[in-house]
């Protein structure tokens, strides 16, 4: 095991409210495995994946990465984001080398390796271009070849495909299954959609609000590749889809006229 999270609750505190965001998260992760969170608006997916980064502190419980608590950031863990925050005055060869030069690496080395990954995320032949120069789903791809180059042991995507079209999305998803299966890194991807997670995913975690917490874990034993369209693809959703229709109505009956409903 990886990860482990123990007894894990967060409460926001500010001078006019407090805001309690789960309670009592238990959740053990294997080394390589592809984790999805997934949960309505606001049940804490940030805040969780936060938490494992070191960006944010618990109000209780701990975070065990190889039986070491989770203090603070460090290599061992590299978040990815919806917006690639990339550099827009460096070229893509230098986005990707940026995180390297600044750890240490001699530049020829650095050079290497984000060749390995821009070769990996189909780049090759955009490594000169500038940022702006490049489609959403090309950032997105630059972004991944970044934090691949890292060689972090654990990933943390959170929404990193959320911004872009479907086709866009769905060649990334591919992407990314085949990425993962070659370099078997630990995965932590936060969605909201319940396609992705069931097509890329070893188990989805469901999120629950009020009371916030892990509501259901599913085991996602399809094999790989997996096509959208698939029956056994099709079918897991449609059990993960209702599960999570509860959660989504709870918020929207919070948010919402006292007569509405899905
Ligand atoms: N820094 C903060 N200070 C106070 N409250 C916060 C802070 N960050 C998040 N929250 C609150 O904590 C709750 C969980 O937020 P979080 O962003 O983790 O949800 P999420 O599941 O990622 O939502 P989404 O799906 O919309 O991204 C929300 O009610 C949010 O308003
Ligand atoms: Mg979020």
């Amino acid at each position: 095991m990886v990860l482990e999270i123990n007894n894990l609750s967060k409460t926001f505190v500010t001078k006019t409210k407090e805001t309690a965001v789960f309670d009592s998260i238990d959740l053990s992760i294997d080394k390589g495995q592809f984790i999805c969170l997934i949960g309505p608006s606001g049940c804490g997916k940030s805040t969780l994946l936060n938490i494992i980064a070191g960006l944010e502190k618990a109000t209780e419980g701990e975070v065990l990465l190889d039986g070491k608590a989770v203090t603070a950031p460090g290599p061992d863990r590299i978040m990815m984001f919806q917006e690639s925050a990339l550099f827009p005055w460096l070229k893509v060869i230098d986005n990707v080398i940026f995180g390297l030069k600044i750890s240490g690496m001699d530049k020829k080395e650095a050079y290497t390796i984000a060749d390995r990954y821009l070769h990996m995320t189909h780049l090759s032949q955009f490594k000169n271009a500038y940022i702006h120069e490049l489609s959403g789903g090309m950032r997105q791809r630059v972004a991944l070849a970044r934090c691949l180059s890292m060689d972090a042991e654990i990933m943390l995507m959170d929404e990193p495909f959320g911004a872009l079209d479907s086709q866009t999305r769905l060649i990334l998803q591919l992407e990314l299954q085949k990425i993962w299966e070659a370099t078997k890194k630990t995965i932590i991807f936060v969605t909201h959609s319940v396609e992705e997670a069931v097509l890329l995913s070893d188990k989805i975690v469901l999120m629950s609000v009020n009371p916030g917490g892990i509501k259901k874990i599913y085991d996602i034993d399809i094999p790989r590749p997996r096509e959208v369209d698939s029956e056994a693809v099709v079918h897991k959703m449609s059990y993960v889809l209702k599960d999570l229709k509860e959660e989504v109505e709870k918020v929207a009956k919070a948010e919402f006229d006292t007569d509405w409903h899905l």
